[in-house]
């Protein structure tokens, strides 16, 4: 296998691994595929490498995985949670780090999943680490994830409107989030949200901007 078809693997990997969080919970991958494209697009407007934009692109669509170890009944619960569901819910993190990190190549991703929740402040979850301690990746889809969870309809409430939502993530600056990513996805309000209506498949993200990809994937369907 060439270092191309190993790209290639790797990607359809994660292919495979978002498809069966499709399968789980078609709500959850929707909304990963979201949060996945403005976090991409902040990476773009942060002027981030090729690599690091394609690493928390990949985190980005993964960040929930562990909701897969979730029971049903409380994953699907219609109606706001109790406490101990609630603990529950929030071992999330932890189950999808765990997951990734069966993967070496992956052991970056993980690490950006488990932080997914935690908060600028330290008072976020599992570890309570805050600042730059959370790895760039892990800071950048906590906006956006918190972005998309409230533009989104709940069964116990009504999505917030673009204004609505703009104002929660910018009084939480420096609390929850990252000030300097706030003020970036602040400053392109309609450009961040705007790339998470826009839904694409997720080969088409990553690989049309890889010339070698492109090459490979348009001279035939054999590769692997
Ligand atoms: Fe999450
Ligand atoms: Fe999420």
């Amino acid at each position: 296998m060439t270092g191309e078809q190993g790209i290639l693997l790797y990607h359809d990997i994660i292919d495979c691994i978002i498809a069966a969080l499709e399968a789980k919970d078609r709500n959850t991958a929707d909304h990963s595929r979201r949060v996945s494209d403005m976090s991409e697009q902040v990476c773009r407007l942060m002027r981030l490498s090729q690599q690091e934009t394609e690493k928390i692109h990949i985190a980005a669509h993964v960040h929930d995985i562990g909701k897969i170890g979730i029971a049903d009944s409380v994953l699907m619960k219609p109606g706001k949670l109790n406490e101990h569901e609630w603990k529950i819910v929030k071992e999330h993190p932890e189950i999808g780090a765990h997951i990734l990190s069966r993967s070496h190549g992956l052991s970056e991703v993980a690490h950006i999943v488990l932080c997914h929740h935690e908060r600028w402040d330290g008072t976020g979850y599992p570890n309570k680490i805050g600042q730059l301690d959370i790895p760039l990746g892990a800071r950048i889809i906590a906006v956006c994830d918190s972005i998309d969870a409230m533009m989104s309809d709940r069964a116990y409430r009504k999505a917030l409107t673009s204004e609505q939502c703009k104002k929660e993530i910018l009084s939480n600056s420096g609390i929850m989030y990252d000030p300097d990513i706030v003020s970036v996805v602040a400053d392109n309000w309609e450009s961040v949200t705007g790339a998470g209506n826009f839904i694409r498949h997720y080969h088409k993200s990553i690989i049309d901007k890889c010339a070698i990809n492109k090459k490979l994937l348009t001279n035939g369907k054999n590769l692997i």
